[in-house]
């Protein structure tokens, strides 16, 4: 195994996009940030450097950190953030991930602009599980704002209403053809008659989900959130913020330009969205080039409407584990979380601009009606290994305070989220199941959720109001996949589990990142095992204190 060593400098650079210069926060100067390539088993050590005006952490998203806590990257719960002109380096170890993660800023909307691909390749010595394919290319989608994301976060929160959606979806930092100023600096992906090649495709919007397509090719799913699946075969795939998708796609077709497009899949009714098309070109290397005058628009594929639920949902409930997996049987944590926006009151002596979400409220989000606010002067992780003075209680309610028809019409006074830093311990070992159940109170949408530190079997999903009598007969105990970001569906639930067996505070968010602005976050302490072996290891010497 061996240890990589890096150093990110974040820092403002000059970015054109859409016919105009910004100062965008960078990592070295790149837009997307430097792709990470290393081995299964190999370590990493990022030294990062913070030249910019704003606080800054990176979280390694999906990486376990397995007894290293201190470098898993959100602000406030893991670490403090790095100051400007401050650093920390980053020192961690990939024991038995392979496939595709990432990296991104996790402070403020800086993720906006600060990410990149985090590539795992099989263990030295080992290979996939498919043929070996002759290249291998990361597709970043994102979202760009003309405006300073940063700013389009603050507005929404000091007004209360909904931030103004992107102006453009990217593949790779370019959003392509179908935009102003952006043709000539559209990306081309080469391909060559005859070969497969593996693409990992990595969704690093900020508030989207969305699908992806090639013209005339299909796609091989072969993993997910750098986890295997049993491969199958489908034309258009469909990602939440901050998950990942592999897929083999063959040179089959004859020899031209083939355009990839991104769009939305937009779940939640009525709500405003960014409805416009991010495209790159897929190119044969024995293409003949175009005769000049002649227009050689690529083939668009056809994607499914930004409202097809059905095509997100057969997609993603096609995932199955390539083998029979340990799920665990026996729980000793039955957990159930409503996860869902909600509107709060205005307070009477707020002036209207700071409350314009609908009817003069205030959006905000909420776990269990818990609607968390980070710390802003201690890291919970840090407080509790080191017993500093925190204000964080540990009374996170196992269910829902109230019960009512999740799905249905809900009276807007049963449910006005409370803010709080409440965490949920869990001791080390335990084994949790955990319902996911989507709310519609103020806007049914899918809600990708992350956990930071684990993998996590998804078990079941469905419509409805989950019923644990009727639904856990749906319960895939055999071969379910394996992730950590699970795409609650609109107006319905899903079920996960795991074993609690890494010690340390784990943040659980939804990926759209509004949605922590609001609260749909909660921490998971997880209790130091006895022994030497279970229990977090000491903080690094440059970790960064608030
Ligand atoms: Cu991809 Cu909490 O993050």
């Amino acid at each position: 195994a061996k240890t990589h060593y890096h150093d990110f400098v974040v820092q403002a650079t000059k970015v054109k996009r859409l016919c105009k210069t910004h100062n965008t926060i960078t990592v070295n100067g790149q837009y997307p940030g430097p792709t990470l390539e290393i081995n299964n088993g190999d370590s990493l050590v990022v030294n990062v450097v913070n030249r910019a005006r704003y606080n800054v952490t990176i979280h390694w998203h999906g990486v376990r950190q397995m007894r290293t806590g201190w470098a898993d990257g959100p602000e406030f719960v893991t670490q403090c953030p790095i100051r400007p002109g401050g650093s920390y380096t980053y020192r961690f170890t990939i024991d038995g991930q392979e496939g595709t993660l990432w990296w991104h800023a996790h402070s403020s909307w800086l993720r906006a602009t600060v990410y990149g691909a985090l590539i795992i390749h099989p263990k030295e010595g080992s290979s996939y599980p498919f043929a070996k394919p002759k290249r291998e290319t990361p597709i970043l989608l994102g979202e760009w704002w003309d405006a300073n994301p940063i700013d389009v976060v603050r507005e929404a929160t000091r007004t209360g209403g909904a931030p103004n959606v992107s102006d453009a979806y990217t593949i790779n930092g370019q959003p392509g053809d179908l935009y102003n100023c952006s043709s000539k600096d559209t990306v081309i992906i080469p391909i060559d008659s005859g070969e497969t090649n593996l693409v990992r495709v990595i969704n690093a919007a900020l508030n989207q989900e969305l699908f992806f397509s090639i013209a005339n090719h299909r796609f091989t799913v072969v993993g997910a959130d750098a986890s295997y699946l049993k491969p199958f075969t489908t034309s258009v795939i469909m990602l939440g913020p901050g998950q990942t998708t592999d897929v083999l796609i063959s040179g089959n077709q004859p020899p031209a330009r083939y355009y990839m497009a991104a769009r939305a899949y937009q779940s939640a009714q009525g709500a405003p969205f960014d409805n416009t098309t991010t495209t790159a070109i897929l190119e044969y290397k024995s293409a003949p080039c175009p005769a000049k005058g002649i227009s050689a628009r690529p083939v668009m594929p056809s994607l499914p409407a930004f409202n097809d639920t059905a095509t997100a949902t057969a997609f993603t409930q096609s995932f199955r584990s390539p083998q029979k997996v340990a799920v665990p049987t026996e729980i000793d944590e039955s957990l159930f979380f409503t996860v869902g926006l909600g509107l709060n009151n205005c307070p009477r002596n707020f002036r209207a601009r700071r409350c314009q979400g609908p009817n003069g409220t205030r959006f905000t989000a909420s776990m269990n009606n818990m609607s968390f606010v980070l710390p802003s002067n201690y890291s919970i992780l840090q407080a509790y290994k080191q017993g500093i003075p925190s204000l964080y209680t540990t009374d996170f309610p196992a269910n829902p305070p109230v019960q009512f028809d999740y799905t249905g019409n809900v009276s807007r006074s049963l449910w006005q989220p409370i803010p709080g830093t409440k965490v949920y311990k869990l001791k080390y070992g335990s084994r949790v199941q955990l319902v996911l159940q989507g709310t519609s109170i103020q806007t049914a949408e899918n809600h990708p959720i992350h956990i930071h530190g684990y993998d996590f079997h998804i078990i079941a999903e469905g419509f409805g109001n989950f019923n644990p009598k009727t639904d856990s007969a749906k319960f895939n105990l055999i071969n379910p996949p394996m992730r950590n970001t699970v795409g609650v569906p609109v107006n319905g639930w899903a079920v996960i589990r795991f074993v609690a067996d890494n010690p340390g505070a784990w943040l659980m968010h939804c990926h759209l990142d509004v949605h922590i602005a609001w609260g749909l976050a909660m921490v998971f302490l997880v209790e130091d095992g006895v022994g030497e072996l279970q229990s977090i290891l000491p903080p690094p010497a440059d970790y960064p204190l608030c």
